[in-house]
């Protein structure tokens, strides 16, 4: 079996650039022979053996081969950035690219009219949505502007959109937008960065003049997962609606947006999904409301007769409403291919793993970095986090920048946020130690470095 630990700490293959670099290597041997048990919520071996015994043991292990990852040595704890290639998504591209566009043309128009909906339908499986509800267009920005004005006007008279200050940038930035071309107020909730949101805070921010809120499900930046069916209540109570951004959440953690009651969700597909760099997004808007919403961008392919041509517009019936012009059919078509796998592959198990992994990662990380200044910036309870678990450091982007070095990729959010995302399908227990263990190697030897 592959050895990434070893690879990325001792290997010889190429050179680390810097001390820190090599001290990661050197302190392989010692971080090898590690067998201490700490305690937690299971016994936990921090020897390299115990994950290997973990990947042996695991159920979904065998998906890590769909995908290209083709790099030994790599460690991929980024998948929450940007997904890895299926190689069910190359066949399909090469399909889509040489077949359908190469050589039958237009033609393709025929079956790729409704491939939004279908991969939107594939999308709605993993999300607990019932078909006809989901549809795969535009970017996760501009749905959630259309779904934003969409719910701003069905709730006339109310004047106050809700959001929080740790959501995405783009939601607050888009709601912002909205907010000051219609005289809207935007009500910032302020939110424990770590911990994620209070549905007590929601609950004191909405009252009888706000129209919408909108939240992140699983916090961009702390992993921090919300109570999406308890805050969709109390927004409904206040005689709101509930809008959802899922970009870190599908593929991660289970969603059930029809049990839940949600009114409307976005999210993107390039990260758990799979689907590629500027894939298309989704949009989920409940079938309560599909009839009774207009969205603001009017434009031909969500038009009821398209080809017509007509001299006004008259919006389509269904989701396909929230349609605005030509879709990206590569893109869509590796949405499909993702969801595909996903679902091959099961929300329940991929949690399962999930859960393991982050919980996996904080014991190694309350054993080899609380001890250095790192600080757990994701909450403990495993079932109020999501797929990714973040530590603070005051060094956190340098940290980065010399993991990389090492071959394993990680992520650094502002202030001062180490992230390691740890896809259930791609990511291997060894994979956790071998990043935890380098981060260790590294900070010990910058500290030192330091002091010299
Ligand atoms: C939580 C969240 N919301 C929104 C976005 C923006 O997505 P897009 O670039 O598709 O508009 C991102 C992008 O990473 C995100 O993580």
């Amino acid at each position: 079996m592959d050895q990434p630990g070893n690879h990325i700490l001792l290997r010889g293959n190429r050179p680390a650039a810097t001390a820190a670099g090599r001290a990661a290597a050197s302190d392989a041997a010692k971080a090898l022979a590690w067998g201490d048990i700490v305690s937690g919520m299971s016994q936990v071996s921090l020897a390299r053996e115990y994950a290997e015994k973990l990947d042996a043991d695991d159920p979904l292990a065998g998906f890590r081969d769909r995908f290209t990852l083709d790099d030994p040595s790599l460690v991929y704890l980024n998948g929450n950035s940007l997904g890895p290639l299926p190689r069910a998504t190359l066949r399909r591209l090469e399909e889509v690219i040489r077949q359908e566009w190469g050589t039958a043309l237009a033609r393709s128009w025929d079956h790729w009219v409704d491939l939004p909906a279908r991969a939107g339908d594939a999308v709605g499986r993993l999300t607990g949505a019932a078909p006809g509800q989901v549809l795969v267009a535009d970017n996760t920005t501009v749905n959630l502007y259309k779904l934003a004005c969409a719910a701003l006007d069905a709730r006339p008279g109310r004047r106050v959109i809700v959001t929080d200050q740790d959501n995405f940038p783009s939601d607050r930035y888009v709601l912002e937008g909205i907010a000051a071309q219609r005289g809207a107020e935007l009500r910032m909730l302020s939110t424990d960065i770590d911990q994620g949101l209070d549905p007590g805070a929601v609950r004191a921010a909405v009252d009888e003049d706000t129209a919408l809120v909108s939240l992140s499900h699983v916090a961009y930046r702390s992993g921090a997962l919300a109570d999406m069916a308890a805050i969709t209540e109390i927004v409904h109570q206040a005689g709101a609606l509930m809008l959802w951004d899922l970009c870190h959440s599908v593929g991660a953690v289970p969603v059930e947006l029809d049990r839940c009651d949600v009114d409307l969700a976005v999210g993107c597909t390039y990260k758990y999904l799979n689907a590629g760099p500027g894939a298309p997004a989704f949009l989920y808007v409940s079938a309560r409301l599909r009839e009774v919403l207009r969205q603001p961008i009017w434009g031909w392919f969500s038009q009821h007769d398209q080809f017509a041509m007509g001299p006004r517009y008259d919006p389509a019936a269904g989701v396909a409403k929230f349609m605005t012009g030509t879709p990206s059919i590569p893109g869509t078509a590796a949405v499909e291919e993702g969801a595909r796998l996903l679902l091959e592959a099961g929300p329940d198990a991929m949690r399962t793993k999930s859960q393991q992994l982050t919980s996996y990662l904080i014991e190694l990380g309350d054993a080899w970095l609380e001890p250095l200044g790192c600080a757990l910036a994701t909450p403990r309870d495993g079932s109020r986090r999501g797929g990714h678990v973040t530590y603070r450091h005051p060094r956190a982007e340098r940290l980065v920048e010399l993991l990389a070095e090492a071959n394993i990729v990680t992520d650094y959010r502002t202030p001062d946020r180490l992230r390691f995302g740890l896809p259930p399908l791609t990511t291997r227990y060894t994979d956790v130690w071998a990043a935890v263990a380098a981060t260790r190697a590294i900070i010990e030897t910058e500290h030192c470095e330091s002091h010299d």
